[in-house]
């Protein structure tokens, strides 16, 4: 997730929480002929991410971009590269990208024709919503993608217009799970080890699940899914405490970590009981000592066994 699940956040989430089959990297956009900037350099880099098992995704809607971008990730040695095809920000779908892209089906289609017959070295998947303004778009994309052979179709089913908060589209789901022949991802709205294990009920032929703000607000959520245990308080302090210094070193700024550490707490927040004081605190807070004594508040509230979701 953009502006959240950097490698440190990764590295650590692995190390402390685990139970992930598959990290994401937040969206990279190649430029001309697929360079990579050097914050996203610095994202994909090995050394950042140790044996993470780790899948970079590009934003793009251009095939010599993301061919060039692919090239180079399979030379740092990545087999499978994701599509990003469902960022409903303004400013993305403006340039016809992520979800915007899915308003041109045509030149969609052309792009997937090319990067597919680029004998790429590595696995392609998608990640895509259902359209930009209504669900009846999806047929006629799901089409296309049934004509390349994609590693996995992870389905977010809102449409662009639905941004984050508008309620997910299970009918849709629903119909993409009985017309498709590609390897399936359900994406949206999971939050607890009970709903996944719901949905992998609903949906037996399923390849797997993503999980987005859910795993931000319950970082041991994919551990309790496969049986292990709940987060516990001393885990929860090391991974803020690692993340925090990590972030006032890397930007050498405490008020630029408060900013980040505000996006991991607007969803991690909703792991605590009676928080809303708390929050309140914790969003003003800019100055270290402000931010500090938030935090030090909430480590002393009760945890609630699963995330509640009021995002
Ligand atoms: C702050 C933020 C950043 C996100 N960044 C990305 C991204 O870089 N790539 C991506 O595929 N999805 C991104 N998403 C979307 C999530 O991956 C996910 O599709 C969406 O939030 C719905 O799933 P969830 O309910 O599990 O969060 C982002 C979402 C949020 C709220």
């Amino acid at each position: 997730m953009e502006g959240i699940t950097g490698p440190l956040y990764r590295r650590m989430h692995h190390q402390i929480f685990g139970g992930v089959d598959r990290y994401y990297t937040p969206f990279l956009s190649p430029g001309e002929g697929g360079t990579l900037n050097k914050r996203e350099l610095r994202d994909i880099a090995p050394e950042e991410n140790q044996d993470l098992p780790l899948v970079p995704q590009l934003l793009t809607r251009r095939s010599g971009d993301f061919i060039g971008a692919a090239r180079r990730l399979w030379e740092l040695g990545y087999q499978h590269i994701n599509l990003n095809l469902g960022c409903p920000s303004g400013t993305v779908t403006a340039k016809g990208k992520g979800s915007g892209f899915l308003a041109h089906p045509q030149e969609l289609d052309h792009f997937l024709e090319e990067i597919f017959s680029a004998a790429l070295p590595v696995k392609i998947s998608v990640k895509s919503r259902l359209g930009m303004t209504s669900e009846e778009e999806f047929p006629p994309i799901l089409a296309i993608f049934e004509k390349y052979p994609l590693e996995e179709l992870i389905l977010h089913p809102r449409v662009r217009q639905d941004l984050y908060r508008k309620p997910v589209r299970p009918q849709a789901f629903w119909w993409a799970a009985e017309h498709t022949s590609l390897p399936l991802c359900y994406n949206g709205d999971l939050v607890t080890a009970a709903d996944c294990a719901r949905m992998e009920q609903e949906y037996p032929m399923l390849r797997g699940l993503m999980l987005g703000r859910g795993a931000i607000a319950d970082p041991a959520v994919f551990r309790k899914a496969k049986g292990g245990k709940a987060a516990q308080r001393e885990e929860l302090r090391l991974f803020h405490d690692t993340l925090y210094q990590g972030y006032c070193q890397a930007f050498q700024s405490p008020k630029n970590a408060i900013c980040r550490m505000k996006d991991v707490w607007r969803c991690m927040i909703f792991l605590f009981e009676d928080e809303q004081g708390l929050d309140k605190a914790l969003r003003k807070a800019t100055e270290p000592a402000d931010y500090q004594w938030a935090v030090e508040g909430i480590f002393r509230l009760p945890l609630r066994e699963d995330a509640k979701e009021p995002w």
